[in-house]
């Protein structure tokens, strides 16, 4: 008899649909598995084998055949276990066909008949509704994140669980999820604003780079506050929308980085890769190829790159595509993918190798040391990054006192005014902050008038500024309008946003 059913894979970080047909027919034993499956898929044929047998259910010994389709698309991962365990006991007669029906199956199974947790539920979920399924059976620590698709959920814990929902022998009280309530419940655990003392430069400078979305680059010697100033931004970034919550999700199950039995990701991601990390670890891929890396895991959120320099060139390089496009697109011998790659750079690096260039302290590093360094960061990438900040030592008299500074809620609280004042010009793009304004609109939306754009003129001829930079320049001028609540650019507005690209007095231009 031939049984057919639904599973899905992941492709990427996202889920696609597979038809799974399993077919009994006279031979010798055999279990084949057609489809372009990977080699995880070829040992679910001993995995299912097991989890039958150690379930009480009859392992049929006659020739197998399992269908995957699309057929010409490259299966991956133990997700399908679940489905093909099912199909052999419906083909087998064990159980009814309809039991299968309208309904998606992922899981992995364990020799014992135990249900795992697979990675990507939300998508497969999702996949299911679009395929106009009407319920999802997964593992029990699966089943909230499944549920966000809106789908009601079955949880099972074996395989014998699975079989007793497709013979209608229990009803299971279905999962759902409330998305939209969860996204209410956000908390921050960072440190505050109010904790880091002085540095109110960098300080405006992060409250304009979480308005507009910008990127940004601290210079500074060790220990004045960098990482600290880093690490505080997520709390003035305004919490994530609800698709942006959900894309974030996505990844995070794709990635297998979601605790089990965890559902919607609420907080904003915070990446800190460390300089050793691998060009694919940074910008996905690797030999299994479905991983994201670090720039994907930071989509929506706050990429920190901590000493700067120190990253190889090819992992600097590598993030040029991404930083322009919002996405990066890794090829591998077999097949091209595409990530999503919105994120907020926040690089930090010393002045030099000795960290004193600059300051009141002598700086050690030979000439040649501190051109090699400075020459590890290249004219393009550095074009790319919006504001460069220089971050001043604190006074240890400053560091003693009380804290007086505004608290992360407050400056939040202007960020999302900022947000807001701009919404109506972001949406219709289809675009979350001013850093996306592309560039066909750019003119359009961050117009100068006739007395501020002959600054811009002789900025750009002084100091050799790029298209590019112009253009960024533009967009950070128009998000300093949008936290004062001005519908144009002002000269002020103007020359602040100059200041984070080069070193300038008002009467200079
Ligand atoms: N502005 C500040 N206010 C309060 N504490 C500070 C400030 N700057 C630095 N500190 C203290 O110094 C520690 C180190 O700061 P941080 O790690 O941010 O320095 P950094 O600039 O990143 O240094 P490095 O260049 O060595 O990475 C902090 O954990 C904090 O205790
Ligand atoms: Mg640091």
């Amino acid at each position: 008899m031939l049984a057919r059913a639904w599973g899905a894979v992941l492709s990427g970080v996202d889920a696609i649909p597979v038809r799974v047909e399993v077919d009994i027919g006279s031979g010798l034993p055999a279990f084949s598995i057609v489809g372009l499956p990977d080699s995880t898929i070829q040992e679910a044929r001993d995995r299912v084998r097991g989890a039958l047998t150690n379930s009480g259910e009859q392992y049929p010994m006659v020739r197998i055949t399992a269908n995957l389709a699309p057929s010409d698309l490259r299966k991956q991962g133990a997700g399908l276990d679940l489905v093909l365990a099912l199909g052999i006991a419906v083909a087998n007669e064990q159980a009814p066909p309809d039991g299968l029906t309208g309904r998606l199956f992922c899981g992995e199974l364990g020799l014992a008949g135990d249900v795992r947790p697979v990675r990507g539920a939300l998508q497969a979920a999702e996949a299911a509704r679009s395929a106009g399924l009407k319920e999802i059976v997964c593992a029990p620590s699966n089943a909230r994140e499944a549920a966000l698709a809106g789908l009601p959920v079955l949880p099972v814990a074996t395989l014998k669980d699975a079989l007793d929902v497709v013979r209608d022998r229990v009803r299971l009280a279905p999962v759902v999820e409330d998305a939209e309530a969860l996204l209410h419940t956000t908390v921050y655990s960072g440190p505050d604003l109010a904790q880091i003392r002085d540095q109110d430069h960098a300080k405006r400078a992060f409250e304009i780079a979480a308005a507009g979305g910008h990127n940004i680059l601290l210079s500074g010697p060790p220990g004045s506050g960098k990482t600290l100033l880093a690490r505080a931004l997520p709390g003035i970034l305004p919490p994530m929308t609800l698709t942006e919550a959900l894309e974030v999700t996505r990844i995070h199950s794709a990635a297998g980085l979601l605790f089990p039995g965890e559902s919607l990701i609420r907080t904003r991601p915070f990446r800190a890769p460390h300089h050793g990390t691998s060009a694919s670890g940074m910008v996905g891929g690797g030999s299994g190829f479905t991983k994201p890396g670090e720039i994907t895991l930071a989509h929506r959120g706050v990429l920190m790159m901590d000493e700067f320099p120190e990253f190889p060139r090819s992992v600097l390089e590598s993030l040029r595509q991404p930083l322009e496009d919002g996405f990066v697109t890794v090829t591998r011998s077999r097949e091209t993918k595409s990530y999503p790659a919105r994120f907020m750079l926040v690089a930090a690096m010393n002045p030099c190798p000795c960290g004193h260039a600059g300051t009141e302290r002598p700086c050690r590093c030979p000439p040649r040391t501190l051109e090699i360094y400075r020459q590890r960061l290249s004219g393009p990438l550095l074009d790319r990054i919006d504001m460069h900040v220089p971050v001043g030592r604190v006074e240890t008299k400053r560091l003693l006192s009380e804290t007086d500074g505004t608290r992360s809620a407050v400056v939040r609280e202007r960020v999302e005014r900022a947000r807001t004042f701009g919404r109506g010009r972001h949406d219709t793009l289809g675009v979350t902050c001013n850093a996306e304004i592309p560039l066909g609109k750019l003119i359009e939306l961050c117009a100068l008038d006739e007395a501020t754009a002959p600054i811009l003129t002789r900025a750009a001829n002084r100091y050799g500024l790029s298209a590019r930079t112009v253009h960024r320049v533009l967009r950070l001028a128009r998000t300093i309008a949008d936290l004062d609540g001005a519908e144009s650019i002002s000269k002020a507005h103007l020359h602040e946003s100059l200041t984070y690209r080069v070193v300038t007095k008002d009467a200079d231009l």
